[in-house]
Order: C-alpha cells, then sequence, then structure tokens
C-alpha cells in the first residue's frame, strides 16, 4: 500500500488539524512535539503528513504531491487552483470584509485597498461592486494601511475583531464567511477513493459529535 500525503496548514489551523486527525484514530504522536520537522510518519495507517506554509496547501494538492490537505477558505479562494474541496471542517471560522474608519462610508469610486488578498479583493470590488480600486499587496499587520494612509480600506480576515478594535477601525462590509477545509487532488480522489473517503467520513463523524455536545 502506498503512503497517501496529507498537507497541512501552518499556524492557527494546525493544531485543530491534528486534534481531529487524532481523535478519528490516526497516529499523530509525533506532529505533538515540538520539533522543526517538516514531514511526520503513522506506519499503521500509511499515512505521511506535511506541515506546510497555508498559501502553498493548495499548491501542493494541485499538483498531487499531496492527496489532501486542510486549509482555510481564505487561501482556497484566493490561490483559485484545481481541486476538491469536500468537507467543511467548521473550525478556523471567521469572515473576509473590508475594513476601514467607521466614520467614513465606504467611498464609492476609485479607492486603493490594502489585502494580503488580491484577488479576493479584485473579485470582490471588480466583478461584484464594478468599482475600480487599486490593490495594495501586503504581508502582513494589514491594519495599519488605513492609518498611515497607504490605503482608503483593506480586505482582511476578521476573527475576534480584537484588532480592529485596537487599532480604531471597524467592519464596513462582509465580503464572505470563511472556515478550514479537507481538500483532496482530483486524481487521488478517483485512485485512492475507498481510504480518502474512510477519512473523510471519519472526520465528518467526529465533527458531528463534536456539535452535538
Ligand atoms: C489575522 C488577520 C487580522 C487578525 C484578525 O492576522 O489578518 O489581522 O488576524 O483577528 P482578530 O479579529 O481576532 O483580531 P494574523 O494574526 O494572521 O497576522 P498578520 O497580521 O501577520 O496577517
Amino acid at each position: 500500500m502506498r503512503y497517501l500525503t496529507v498537507a497541512l496548514a501552518k499556524g492557527r489551523l494546525a493544531d485543530f488539524s491534528i486534534e481531529v486527525f487524532g481523535n478519528i484514530g490516526l497516529d499523530v504522536a509525533s506532529m505533538r512535539e515540538k520539533t522543526r520537522k517538516l514531514i511526520f510518519t503513522d506506519e499503521k495507517n500509511k499515512l505521511k503528513f506535511m506541515l506546510v506554509k497555508a498559501s502553498d496547501v493548495p499548491t501542493y494538492v494541485e499538483y498531487g504531491a499531496a492527496d489532501m490537505g486542510i486549509v482555510g477558505k481564505d487561501t482556497i479562494l484566493e490561490e483559485g487552483k484545481n481541486l476538491y474541496e469536500v468537507l467543511d471542517l467548521k473550525f478556523g471560522a471567521c469572515k473576509m470584509c473590508v475594513c476601514g474608519y467607521a466614520e467614513q462610508p465606504l467611498p464609492s469610486g476609485f479607492i486603493k485597498v490594502a489585502t494580503k488578498y488580491p484577488n479576493i479583493a479584485r473579485e470582490y470590488f471588480s466583478a461584484k461592486k464594478n468599482q475600480t480600486i487599486e490593490v495594495i499587496k501586503l504581508s502582513g499587520s494589514v491594519e495599519l494601511a488605513p492609518l498611515c494612509g497607504l490605503s482608503e480600506v483593506i480586505v482582511d480576515i476578521v476573527e475576534s475583531g480584537k484588532t480592529l478594535k485596537e487599532n480604531g477601525l471597524a467592519v464596513l462590509e462582509e465580503i464572505c464567511g470563511l472556515s478550514a477545509r479537507l481538500v483532496v487532488n482530483r486524481v487521488s480522489l478517483k485512485m485512492e477513493k475507498r481510504r480518502i473517503m474512510d477519512i473523510v467520513g471519519k472526520t465528518k463523524e467526529i465533527l458531528l459529535n463534536d456539535n452535538h455536545h
């Protein structure tokens, strides 16, 4: 039996992902140890887990270097790769929003929008609202942009709302809800259907039980 490879987004979602896989009986003990290793093996179930940067998960899965992956819907929308999204894992729930100063309503003309998600921002403003914008791509601490006049607004993830509040900003418009998703490579889903659907099925069960308690 060949190894099935699972790409997990490093960071916030990693701990949840490890917990879910542990709960369905996979051997994730080595992943719980704090090391700098990037590949972990579950010999019994012939699985390999890889910790990759969140924005790279869709790439590994699209090319089949990973058979499946766990990644946020934000990354799936932004990367626009060709993959099967088979399950909403519900954890990591947050929203993609347009944010700025509450006292300044969203201008309807040309504006600058700072974001880590240029494709999502362009799709929302250009395609949905028919508004011309200039996207300014940043890599983090996006809330700074309106504070120093780099942009009028930002498109960013809001979870608790704490970052916005502590920087005097507010949600102006909600773009969409987000959460972690299980994604699968198109060929893998055909070739390894039984093993993959077994993992999907068990994960679904765990999620249902969690919601009932
Ligand atoms: C994310 C996001 C917001 C913040 C939202 O940033 O970009 O800044 O979390 O969370 P909150 O609503 O609970 O405050 P992240 O911490 O990933 O860091 P970054 O600034 O490097 O993007």
